[in-house]
């Protein structure tokens, strides 16, 4: 072997290591820069008087489906009180990497309830965003109401419409391409979005896109798609704002793998569930852009100190996360 071809050699493999060494510095470096053990804060809320005499009178409650429903996708879950003092809401906000406003059935104008407690975490969390500390929250149907309600400043604009145990298609804008949410879905999972029975729709109030423009919304939230109720009223399905990273959907695709009903016709087949863990990956993924740290009390508020308990023969749950507070 020659010296020069053994220079020639010599140099083409330093540049093949280079390379190598660069790609991987990059990769380091965003590796770095996400937050692989992101935690979430999930939203309690009222008990309603009859599920709460038969379990004992708890205050608030989490469905343990959206506390999976994030598992899945790789955070843990800490549950975030009702009812507490701004402090308490700071400083909860301050260690973990997003909020979840889950669905159910409370009412806004309860003296320290749901809304109440939802006002500060959302107010909290444009601040924290406004100051380039990014920081996602998701609203799933109640929580996709409380969301708009809030950036409404806390205006009442839901339409009475009938959207139960409805399985749709969504019904896409037609830049809905362009939105954070689905911009990177795959082909497959758009397709299954937009022709299969795969959204859970369980609600009586609905959005619309007439009362986002008269509350001022339509700036801030992009519309990406909408769908009708049982009589033909066209409600929004899923939006996002284009200044933070807020997000929220009017079905429930947590339900998809975890809620079990037989009255419900919740899709349980793999192509629904593609789409729950769709959303559930976009979410999290969110948060691990978030580099909030949960420490100092590392795991000792986190959701795994509470026991679920079994109410899928008297609830439309599985299971529940009761707490006193
Ligand atoms: C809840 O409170 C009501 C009214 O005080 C009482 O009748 C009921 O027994 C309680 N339920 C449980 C499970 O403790
Ligand atoms: C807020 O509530 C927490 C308990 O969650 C308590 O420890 C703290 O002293 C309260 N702070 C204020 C300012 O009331
Ligand atoms: C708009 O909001 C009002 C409440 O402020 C409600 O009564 C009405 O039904 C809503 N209309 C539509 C079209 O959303
Ligand atoms: C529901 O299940 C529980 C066991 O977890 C049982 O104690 C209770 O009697 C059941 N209630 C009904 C109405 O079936």
């Amino acid at each position: 072997m020659s010296a020069s071809c053994a220079d020639t050699m010599a140099r083409a493999l330093c540049a093949v290591l280079l390379v190598c060494v660069a790609a991987a510095s990059a990769a380091t470096l965003h590796a770095r820069a996400l937050n692989n053990r992101p935690v979430i804060g999930v939203l309690s809320q009222e008990v309603s008087p009859t599920v709460a005499g038969i379990y004992g009178n708890h205050s608030s409650y989490i469905a343990a489906s959206y506390v999976k429903f994030l598992e899945g996708a790789g955070a843990r879950v800490v549950p975030i009180m009702i009812a507490q003092n701004s402090s308490y809401y700071k400083d909860v906000v301050s260690r973990i990497n997003g909020v979840l406003f889950p669905g159910g059935a409370t009412y806004f104008d309860n003296q320290q309830g749901y809304a109440d407690a939802g006002a500060i975490l959302f107010s909290l969390a444009e601040q924290l965003n406004a100051r380039g500390d990014y920081f996602p929250l998701w609203g799933t149907c109640l929580g996709f109401e409380l969301i708009t309600y809030l950036a409404a400043g806390r205006r009442e604009h839901r339409a009475w419409c009938d959207s139960e145990n409805e399985m749709l298609p969504l019904d896409f804008k037609p830049d809905f391409a362009e939105s954070r949410l689905f911009k990177s879905a795959s082909k497959e999972v758009i397709k299954i979005l937009s022709t299969e029975n795969v959204t859970p729709n369980f609600h009586h109030w609905c959005i619309t896109e007439k009362n986002m423009t008269k509350f001022g919304l339509s700036e801030d939230w992009r519309v990406m798609s909408t769908n009708k109720d049982s009589d033909g009223f066209e409600f929004v399905s899923t939006i996002e704002s284009r200044s933070r990273p807020f997000y929220a959907t009017m079905f429930h695709p947590e339900k998809i793998g975890y809620e079990w009903k037989e009255k419900h016709r919740t899709p349980h087949d793999a192509h629904a569930v593609l789409t729950m863990q769709y959303f559930a990956d976009f979410f999290v993924n969110e948060a691990r852009k978030s580099s909030h740290k949960f420490s100092p009390n590392g795991e000792i508020e986190l959701i795994y100190q509470y026991q679920p308990t079994y109410t899928g023969n008297r609830t439309i749950y599985q299971q529940l996360y009761f707490f006193n507070y």
